[in-house]
């Protein structure tokens, strides 16, 4: 048996095919054997077969409990890291059978061993891409949900603005001859503020199908924080301008870096959250601190309802918005999303200080951007010495540049400072 088992062995070279007395010492050697594992019979007759497995599985004891199971089964079956004469490993599929004399006294083991690296490392690759798909497939999920979210929360707040255009349109044109131009202008003037909320909605839903698929892109440079804030309250307060103060920084200019129109974005939500949801005649402030935490942090404060301890997360999250007897003009429940999305996509944050019925103080932080680093007239920074090869970014200066980066010129405008941000990234 043991010696037909050997001349067979000989003439196979896509198999290893050895034999073993039964203490598990190699008695034969085949070309495959030579081929797969690199020993040559010299080398090998003699040697314990435990030397062909990974020290850890030679510590767990795996060669002897193999040889057991043959001797209990007739043969056994594994598949497992085997190791070669110059240390790599491979993928083995091994069959370990009992070979016994006439009268079934034990004689030793033939030992089969296939390489199966290929196939193995083909099911890896192959359970990689079945992974990263599930995960695909998730994400999509996700976003499939977040879309049903959008699309029922779109077509229930579209209908209000387009049913008072639609009557405000009948009306003009039914009664054109007879209604005044008072009235007239009035119906236009509603007009234009259903448009603005049809607008405004469009832009918030748009923001976040960017924030959630991860397309935003920020621009991170020194602004001038109370510049920002200033605008911000020209384009918010509008004819509430009286209800809005102002409190600039002690220097009247403190230098903050973050993504100037993403943050312009962010303080307009936080105002207009501020005067919509207080009474018409309570005053808000705006101020802009510089801390002594090489942070600036702008205040929106208001005396309005204020919001409960229990709902200072729930705020900020997708599509949560006032409850109906507190609503204060009709929100997408979007805005303090994309407010906090926005302040920490810019490497800041957005905290609330809230009681209930003594109003509200919601914060935007943003780190400060180096002390002595002012832009000038060409857009240079002075101060900061320049050290070789650092880069610095100017953007193209623009003469008509409004003061606040205007929702209409989203993308299109940049203020003409240099790029603190990607200077700072080059440091270790
Ligand atoms: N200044 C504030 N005072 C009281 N409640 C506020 C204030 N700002 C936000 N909230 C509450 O947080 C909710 C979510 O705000 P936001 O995401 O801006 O949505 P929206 O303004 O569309 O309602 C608001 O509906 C309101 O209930
Ligand atoms: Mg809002």
């Amino acid at each position: 048996m043991v010696e037909r088992f050997a001349l067979l062995a000989g003439a196979a070279t896509e198999y290893a095919i050895f034999t073993l007395d039964v203490q598990g010492f190699i008695t034969s050697w085949n070309p495959g054997a030579q081929r797969l594992k690199g020993y040559t019979e010299d080398e090998i007759i003699g040697q314990h077969f435990s030397r062909f497995y990974p020290p850890e599985a030679v510590e767990a004891g795996r060669p002897e409990q193999l040889l057991a199971l043959a001797v209990a089964d007739g043969s056994v079956e594994d598949e497992g890291w085997r190791v070669r004469k110059d240390g790599t490993r491979f993928w083995a599929d091994v069959v370990i059978t009992a070979l016994r004399g006439p009268d079934g006294d034990l004689r030793g083991f033939g030992k089969v061993t296939k390489d199966l690296t290929h196939r193995k490392r083909h099911e890896d690759s192959l359970r990689a891409v079945l992974e990263r798909e599930r995960e695909v497939a998730d994400r999509l999920r996700a976003m499939d949900r977040t879309k049903d979210e959008i699309l029922s929360v779109v077509a229930h707040d579209l209908r209000g603005p387009l049913a008072v255009l639609d009557g405000l349109l009948e009306t003009l044109d039914d009664g054109w001859a007879d209604l005044s131009s008072e009235q007239k202008r009035d119906a236009i003037r509603r007009m234009a503020s259903s448009t603005a909320r049809l607008r405004s909605l469009v832009n918030d839903v748009m923001d976040v199908t960017r924030i959630d698929t991860g397309d935003l892109r920020y621009d991170i440079a020194a602004f001038d924080a109370d510049a920002l804030a200033a605008s911000v309250v020209d384009d918010v307060a509008g004819t509430d301008s009286t209800r809005v103060r102002l409190e600039r920084s002690p220097t009247g200019s403190t230098m903050a870096r973050g993504d100037e129109r993403r943050a312009w974005q962010v303080l307009v939500n936080l105002l207009s959250n501020a005067l919509k949801f207080s009474p018409l005649d309570s005053p808000v402030e705006l101020r802009v601190v510089d801390t002594d935490t090489r942070e600036v942090r702008f205040e929106v404060e208001d005396r309005g309802p204020g919001v409960a301890a229990e709902d200072q997360q729930r705020i900020f999250e997708k599509f949560s918005r006032a409850r109906a007897a507190t609503a204060g003009g009709e929100g997408t429940g979007l805005g303090l999303y994309i407010a906090r999305s926005l302040a920490s996509g810019q490497g800041g944050r957005i905290q609330v200080e809230s009681e209930l019925g003594q109003g509200s103080t919601f914060m935007f932080v943003l780190p400060k951007a180096s002390d002595d680093v002012r832009p000038t007239e060409s857009g240079e920074l002075e101060g900061e010495p320049k050290r070789a090869g650092q880069r610095t970014l100017h953007a193209v200066q623009d003469p008509e540049r409004r003061s606040s980066p205007r929702p209409d010129a989203r993308g299109q405008r940049r203020r003409s400072v240099a790029s603190v941000g990607a200077r700072r990234r080059e440091k270790p």
